[in-house]
């Protein structure tokens, strides 16, 4: 059992209840730590060469409705170094696709997988999914939400940072998408100050913000909204960003790139992060937009780290709730 993580609980003792992984938000401090303490282990089978069949002979469902590189792929080669597999259902292959309900596939697909990953639009879809499905879902992107990003982010941080609570990490950018949102629960679980810098009108989910407020204050640290990004630059350890224009939008990319400008991820405002910042995106990246190619090709950036421990955090996500 890896102990890095001072003054946690007896992990043993955690006692785990949830079905689902739908939000970070859904989950305690300890849950979060407790999943990257056993993405750390697996990461470390996983290096040695050690085989760690948890989940064998098990199948994970994985329907996308729309595009992905990162999450179908880490998914599906997670479940197989977990001595399972995986099956890719596209929605436009799929009955769903035609209008079969999300009630009715989300019955039949649990008579036949155990545990179903889904990447979907409207973030009510997935939780009427877990509502009808009998085997564990997970979010694999919904417009609101992007946890399993988000874990695979903390897991990155904790790794080059050496710990989470005591950071501050900001996010530049679109603050109402789910990247946003999904790092705001992330850092209110595991005591990261966090600022976030949007224009005007694209500023983070009020409910979403408000309560990773609280949850921020009861942990120890600070979330804080700013229209200005070089305040929420100012001595981060962590700078975040993700494309201004999110799958789904494409209609609004014009008027997103207008309403950015000033909000490049760039050599000017990095200039007041720390001195030995990282940079995180969850990936794909649009260069010359969110971010200069000198940024995220530069020292600063971990964002390949950042890809690779998707796989990492993923398979602890799936070893805890399908085993
Ligand atoms: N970061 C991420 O979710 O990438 P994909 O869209 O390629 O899955
Ligand atoms: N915010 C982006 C994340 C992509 C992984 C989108 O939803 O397109």
């Amino acid at each position: 059992m890896y102990k890095g993580f001072v003054n946690q609980p007896d992990w043993d003792a955690l006692d785990w209840t949830e079905k689902d992984f739908l939000t970070i938000g859904q989950f305690g401090s300890e849950q979060i730590l407790y999943l990257l303490d056993q993405a750390l282990e697996m990461k470390g089978l996983t290096k040695k060469g050690i085989p760690h069949p948890f989940l064998k002979g098990k199948v994970l469902g994985m329907i996308f409705e729309k595009a992905s590189t990162r999450t179908r792929v880490s998914f599906e080669v997670g479940m197989k170094q977990l001595g399972g597999d995986a099956i890719f259902l596209s929605a436009k292959d799929i009955q769903l696709g035609r209008g079969e309900t999300i009630e009715d596939t989300a019955k039949v697909l649990s008579r036949y997988v155990d545990g179903l990953m889904i990447r979907t639009f409207a973030h009510t879809t997935i939780e009427t999914f877990a509502q009808n499905a009998s085997v564990p879902v997970i979010n694999g992107l919904t417009d609101l939400h992007h946890p399993t990003q988000v874990m695979a982010d903390l897991l990155t941080i904790y790794e080059h940072k050496g710990r989470l609570s005591g950071l501050k990490m900001c996010y530049i950018g679109d603050g109402n998408n789910n990247m946003c949102h999904s790092l705001l629960e992330g850092a209110a679980a595991v005591g990261m100050d966090l600022t976030v810098a949007s224009p005007q009108g694209y500023e983070p989910n009020l409910q979403i913000i408000e309560q990773a407020k609280k949850t921020g204050q009861n942990n120890g640290c600070q979330i804080l909204f700013t229209h200005s990004p070089e305040e929420a630059m100012e001595k981060a350890d962590v700078v975040v960003t993700d494309v201004w224009t999110s799958m789904g939008q494409e209609e609004e990319a014009d008027e997103r790139k207008k309403a950015f400008h000033a909000f490049q991820v760039n050599r000017e405002l990095c200039a007041f992060a720390q001195p030995d910042f990282i940079f995180l995106h969850c990936l794909p990246a649009h260069r010359g937009e969110e971010v200069t190619s000198e940024i995220i090709d530069g020292p600063h950036s971990v964002v390949f780290d950042e890809a690779e421990n998707r796989l990492h955090a993923q398979k602890a996500i799936l070893k805890v709730l399908m085993q």
